[in-house]
């Protein structure tokens, strides 16, 4: 498909508008010097969306915009304490006032702090409840989505939206669908060659891997993505992941089966113990970044998956003639819990 047909296809779905885009996509001279590799870049979406920014700006237009074109005026999600795509939905969501319902399977901690206190202060209504909601790899993604509809069908009632994990649905996806022809366009602007471009980035429920991966394939680019995973939290991963982006294209009028083993991801290798367990690897990374290029990545997402591109870089994974794009999602908020760790 052209930019235009792709743009086009998407134009059908409900959309609110909440981001300011595109996000620069900027080159990252010293730290490709500093480290005598293929040039770096790095795609800006951390600086995307509402409530302090993050990836999950791109899918909440999507599906917001289908949660209020079907009438709902209450919105239900879930995540792990320190989700960014939770804060991001509550920042959203009192936007556009909408009341905001967010689930976690955890113990409610004494003191509230980074995403939870900006969860807090956007006004959402928060419950917890310390029974394990998945992310531990025991159960996989779409099972861990029907439960905690349920559970979630109980407190609150009937008539709410409920969007799974990460917005994780092909809906969500088309977030990153538009993504791919903006940075299709903005490679481009910069005369990069784009079969020399692979766009590396981190991978928690998989929407952002799957949406951009079925973007570029919708659009017949040569560019590649390279998604690391940061969790180890669903079972049987990529099969959802493939399942997604055969989803997408299907959405859109485009059918393309995909399968796991086709899923672009680097599964386990950079998680370190799990999701959110803190790896020396992410601070070095975080502190070169911040040192280097004056630019703050997190420890759980954007610094463990720019460690785990380090490692690569050192490993000669890429060509050296290859253009290296790091997606950086944001979850700055996810920082300051890590406060005592970080020196
Ligand atoms: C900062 C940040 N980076 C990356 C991700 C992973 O994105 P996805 O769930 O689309 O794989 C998330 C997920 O919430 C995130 O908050």
């Amino acid at each position: 498909m052209t930019p235009e047909e792709l743009l086009a296809a998407l134009r059908p779905f409900p959309r609110l508008h909440l981001n300011y885009t595109p996000t620069p996509l900027q080159p990252m001279p010293r730290l490709s010097a500093s480290l005598g590799g293929p040039p770096l870049w790095l795609k800006r979406d951390d600086e995307l969306g509402p409530g302090g920014g993050g990836n999950k700006g791109r899918p909440l237009e999507f599906l917001l915009g289908e949660a209020v074109a079907q009438g709902s005026r209450k919105i239900v999600t879930f995540g792990r304490l320190q989700s960014n795509h939770v804060r991001m939905t509550a920042a959203a969501c009192a936007r556009l006032g909408l009341q905001t319902h967010l689930f976690f399977f955890e113990k409610r901690p004494s003191t509230l702090q980074g995403n939870l206190l900006l969860d807090q202060l956007f006004g959402a209504k928060l419950h917890f409840i310390p029974f394990g909601g998945g992310g531990d790899a025991s159960m996989t993604l779409e099972t861990t989505n029907r439960l905690v509809r349920l559970v979630s069908w109980l407190l609150v009632g009937p008539g709410a939206y409920f969007m799974p994990v990460g917005g994780h649905t092909a809906v969500g996806c088309l977030g990153y669908v538009a993504a791919a022809v903006e940075i299709q366009a903005q490679i481009a602007a910069l005369e990069l060659d784009p079969a020399r471009v692979t766009i590396v980035l981190p991978v928690g429920t998989g929407v952002t891997l799957a949406g951009l991966w079925a973007g570029f394939h919708l659009l017949g680019s040569p560019v590649r993505v390279l998604g690391i995973d940061v969790g180890k939290l669903w079972h049987t991963f990529p099969a959802s992941i493939a399942r997604l982006a055969t989803g997408v294209c299907s959405l859109l009028g485009q059918p393309r089966h995909f399968t796991a083993g086709e899923v672009p991801i680097i599964e386990k290798t950079y998680v370190g113990e799990g999701y959110s367990r803190l790896r020396a690897e992410a601070v070095a990374a975080i502190k070169l970044m911040a040192q280097v290029e004056g630019v703050v990545l997190d420890p759980v997402y954007s610094g463990k998956a720019f460690a785990g591109l380090l490692d690569l870089l050192g490993n000669g994974r890429f060509a050296p003639d290859a253009q290296i794009v790091f997606l950086h999602t944001g979850g700055l908020p996810g920082l300051w819990p890590y406060a005592d760790r970080m020196v």
